[in-house]
């Protein structure tokens, strides 16, 4: 083990040093001379020189190594009544003759691949098909509409997008086939083919441009990992911005690698025999970093879930997993443990299980409330850890490391940056706040290996969207402050970004289509607290002059034309119809106001409001 202060201080003085040591995980076809090329600042990229393949090394070299027998992925699918084990022979068999189906498509070093599917081993080989052939995965989440993923087979001009006939959500089968036929319908961009994976419970209408996974796969050649340069991309991940245009966050090759070998054994402290339990999905960024990469690239068997943390058969249904599989370690979102808290609030199906395999439980994705923080402590009996990050680092910016040196949990903070992160709360002018301050958290460029080079195809959205409002800092967007410890604080996004149940969802994209409503005049999204989900959007809307509509009608109209336009991971269930909303003397809504409201944290009311009594109508709205 060794100390953080000295990585962190290694990391920050000499980053080159630093992670061209760390690169020694990885197997490289050309190992890197050069760590960081700063040639570009303030875009920079990381190990220039180096050559790799990202597949070969989450899969390849463990079967080279004689470990082909390991189980790589353990997929439970309480939902469809399946249990699978693959490993990692079977994984390369299944990966490399999937390259082969793709390249026969066409799919060539540097195409995108577009993979829409639900939580199943496909999407894992899927993933490393592409990064086999050098081709650039976008994954879309399952829960958004098809307009959102046209939006994205237009940014990304995949050659061929990869679906499964449905996925299954509790309540209901999801057809993903009819969906994408929709996106597609709505897309400019036409792609070659779908590879269309047929599940028993929908089986999919094949049109003239879509192939049969398991027919093409039971013929197809197996294809070789293709040699490609550290900073070619190995995926696009689309992410909520500030506008309704979602960002492609890129992720290179040789800095992922690096970072997901690195953050696997030292933030998380796992290793090769573990079996580690990221309960996402392959749709975020928790489900690329750590259901697919990390594990991966270490060699460990990661599990795979298909199912909710509740009513899949009931509340213990993660303790039941972790007891049958030896999970050592269970990341997840706090809001799992909340809906779980829910059900069984006095943790009595965890008597059901011998949970003694648990190290820790890893919370992320959204602020860690002190109830759940104290209910997890209390009944799993483990460290819970929170740990700060985003998708477009792709690994913790803060976090106790529990591998490299654990430290005293203080509740409410993720503890301190992670080495390779130059963490920093600012004031507006960018000037470093004292100890306990409030201000923006910033991170000091360079960022370190992993994190975004770019976005698609548009340096200058980067530049504009983080680079620009702190000189030589990355905007992390959230808001905070640092203790006398160097803990870090996450307190929330500062933009009008929410975090739904753990999911990243823009209020600007709500708005947009809230305002599109013949009837509505002008509204705001707002995120408001929820027990179960964190935050939930509440939609403000005023109406039209002269209109008057049914209430109950307006707001199910407005509630399925965001469900339908963005899809149901929106979750906007809530309308209110307002008066007004508060406004500068120059029209601007207030919203930051508003946001401050709900969040508990009022901010002083600003002079140039323009009617101080449309804020005492909203403010005991936002509040509940
Ligand atoms: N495909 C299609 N629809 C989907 C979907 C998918 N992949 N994922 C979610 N949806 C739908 C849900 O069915 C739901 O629809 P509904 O309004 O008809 O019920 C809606 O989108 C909202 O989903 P969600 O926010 O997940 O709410 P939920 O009530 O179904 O479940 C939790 C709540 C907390 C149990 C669940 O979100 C969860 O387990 N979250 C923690 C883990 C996690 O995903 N973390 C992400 C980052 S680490
Ligand atoms: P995503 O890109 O979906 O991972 O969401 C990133 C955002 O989630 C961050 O900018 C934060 O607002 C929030 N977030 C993630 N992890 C934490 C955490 N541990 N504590 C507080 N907020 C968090």
């Amino acid at each position: 083990m060794g100390s953080y202060v000295d990585d962190r201080d290694r990391a920050l003085s000499d980053p080159s040093a630093f992670w061209l040591d760390a690169a020694q995980a990885i197997d490289w076809i050309e190992a890197p001379t050069i760590g960081l090329d700063a040639s570009g600042a303030p875009l920079y990229r990381w190990f220039p020189d180096g050559v790799l393949n990202t597949c070969a090394n989450a899969v390849d070299r463990h079967v080279d190594a004689g470990h082909g027998e390991k189980i790589a992925i353990r997929y439970d699918s309480p939902v469809t009544g399946t249990r699978a084990s693959v490993t990692y022979s079977a994984l390369l068999d299944m990966v490399s003759r999937f390259a082969g189906v793709l390249a026969d498509l066409g799919v060539e070093r540097g195409h995108r691949v577009i993979v829409y599917m639900p939580m199943i081993p496909e999407a894992i080989v899927a993933m490393l098909a592409c990064a086999r052939l050098g081709a650039v995965h976008s994954v879309v989440f399952g829960g958004f509409a098809p307009a959102e993923l046209a939006a994205r087979i237009d940014d990304a001009e995949p050659t061929v997008i990869v679906t499964a006939s449905c996925g299954i959500e509790p309540s209901r089968v999801v057809e993903y086939k009819p969906l994408l036929d929709e996106a597609l319908r709505l897309a400019t961009y036409v792609p070659i083919a779908s590879v269309v994976l047929q599940r028993p419970q929908a089986p999919a209408e094949m049109g003239p441009t879509d192939v049969d996974w398991h027919e093409r796969i039971s013929t197809a050649h197996p294809h070789a990992a293709v040699p490609v340069l550290a900073t070619d991309p190995l995926y696009i991940l689309y992410t909520s911005g500030t506008t309704g245009r979602p960002k492609g966050v890129v992720r290179d090759n040789g800095g992922h690698a690096v970072a997901m070998a690195w953050s696997f054994e030292n933030v998380y402290g796992m290793g090769p025999d573990d079996t580690w339990w990221a309960a996402s999905d392959v749709g975020w960024v928790v489900g690329h970093s750590y259901i697919a990469y990390a594990p991966l690239i270490a060699g460990a068997t990661t599990l795979l879930y298909e199912g909710k943390p509740v009513g899949t058969p009931d509340a213990g249904a993660f303790w039941r997993v972790i007891a049958e599989y030896g999970v050592a370690a269970l990341f997840t979102a706090p809001t799992a443990i909340r809906a779980i808290k829910r059900e069984d609030p006095d943790g009595l199906l965890l008597a059901d299980y011998d949970l003694s395999s648990l190290r820790t439980l890893f919370l992320a994705g959204e602020r860690l409330d002190p109830n759940t923080y104290d209910w997890a402590t209390d009944h799993l009996g483990v460290p819970v850890i929170d740990n700060y990050w985003q998708t477009e680092t792709g690994w913790p910016i803060a976090s106790n490391m529990r591998g490299l040196e654990p430290m005293p949990i203080k509740p409410g903070s993720p503890t301190v940056a992670v080495p390779g992160y130059d963490v920093r709360v600012v004031d507006g002018a960018g000037d470093d706040l004292p100890a306990g301050q409030d201000g923006a958290i910033v991170i000091r460029l360079p960022l370190p290996p992993g994190a975004l080079p770019t976005l698609w195809r548009d340096d200058q959205r980067y530049i504009d969207s983080y680079l620009s409002a702190f000189e030589g800092c990355y905007t992390t967007g959230d808001g905070g402050y640092i203790d006398e410890d160097g803990y870090v604080y996450v307190m929330g996004r500062t933009d009008d970004v929410i975090n739904v149940a753990g999911h990243r969802l823009s209020t600007g994209s709500m708005e947009a289509v809230v305002a599109a409503h013949p009837q509505v005049a002008e509204c705001a999204v707002i995120g408001v607290q929820d027990a179960m989900k964190g935050q939930v959007p509440r939609a403000f809307v005023v109406l039209k002059a002269g209109v008057d509509p049914d209430p109950s009608v307006l707001q199910a109209e407005i509630v399925a034309a965001v469900r339908n336009q963005i899809g149901p991971v929106a979750a906007l269930k809530e309308v209110v119809i307002v008066p007004g909303l508060p406004k500068t003397r120059s029209g601007k809504i207030l919203r930051r106001t508003m946001r401050g409201i709900a969040d508990g944290r009022p901010e002083a009311i600003p002079s140039t409001i323009e009617d101080v009594r449309v804020l005492d109508v909203i403010t005991p709205l936002l509040r509940n």
